[in-house]
């Protein structure tokens, strides 16, 4: 395996030390930016039922649960390395009942239907195996009117990465709008882009 397809690998599912170590530092500086986009357009709730799917550090379920009073924030990931990180983290939470988190692919865990105000997730879209499958499940498990923040790098920008293809599959932003609009999101959607420096990112703010 060559460094690009390793890495790739990890950026998807974090292993060993070196996801221990390596990625979980890259996700907490390198996501930063990203993720505070993504809590801004989040606008949380005291009562709120959250969801993100691929956690990662767990860093803003973390952020988030000081926010929350009556509701709760679930969490999924399938690297055991993440959850182990994330629930060393949110420790104080997870044991006040105010966050759950799950190790498992996403697909294949079974949620109430209905149940959530809010789902999101941060550069995990690339990895979606079967992406309407994906995105219709998040739209099942939404309260009618919930709100899904779907965050991911720019086409372009990732374009100039040496990413595998086999791991990375990447999205413009018409796409994104177009699997959202098929998949039961019937209310607004829009692309929300912010620069950062030499970054460009954007969130999918989509309504059930
Ligand atoms: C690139 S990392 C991003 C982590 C975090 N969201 C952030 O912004 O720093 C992708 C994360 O999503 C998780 N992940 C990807 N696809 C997943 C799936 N289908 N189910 C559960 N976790 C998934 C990976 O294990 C990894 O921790």
């Amino acid at each position: 395996m060559n460094f690009s397809s390793f890495f790739s690998n990890q950026a998807r599912k974090p292993t060993g030390l070196f996801g221990r170590f390596i990625m979980s530092t890259i996700f907490e500086i390198g996501n930063t930016d990203l993720n505070s986009f993504v809590h801004e357009l989040l606008s949380v709730q005291s009562d709120d039922q959250i969801l993100e799917l691929g956690f990662g550090t767990g860093k803003l379920i973390n952020k988030m649960a000081q926010e929350i009073n009556d509701g709760c924030i679930v969490g999924v990931d399938f690297s055991d390395t993440m959850v182990s990180i994330a629930q060393k983290k949110n420790r104080k939470h997870v044991d006040k009942g105010k966050v759950k988190l799950l190790g498992g692919n996403f697909d294949d865990l079974t949620f109430e239907n209905e149940y959530f105000t809010k789902v999101y997730s941060v550069n995990t879209l690339y990895f979606w195996s079967n992406p309407a499958h994906t995105a219709r499940k998040i739209a099942n498990i939404l309260k009618p009117k919930g709100k899904l923040v779907l965050a991911f790098e720019d086409i372009e920008q990732l374009q100039q990465r040496n990413l595998s293809n086999d791991v990375f599959h990447l999205y413009s932003n018409d796409t994104v709008h177009d699997l959202l609009r098929s998949t039961g999101f019937s209310g607004d959607i829009s692309i929300k882009t912010k620069k950062r420096g030499d970054s460009i990112f954007h969130c999918a703010v989509a309504v059930k």
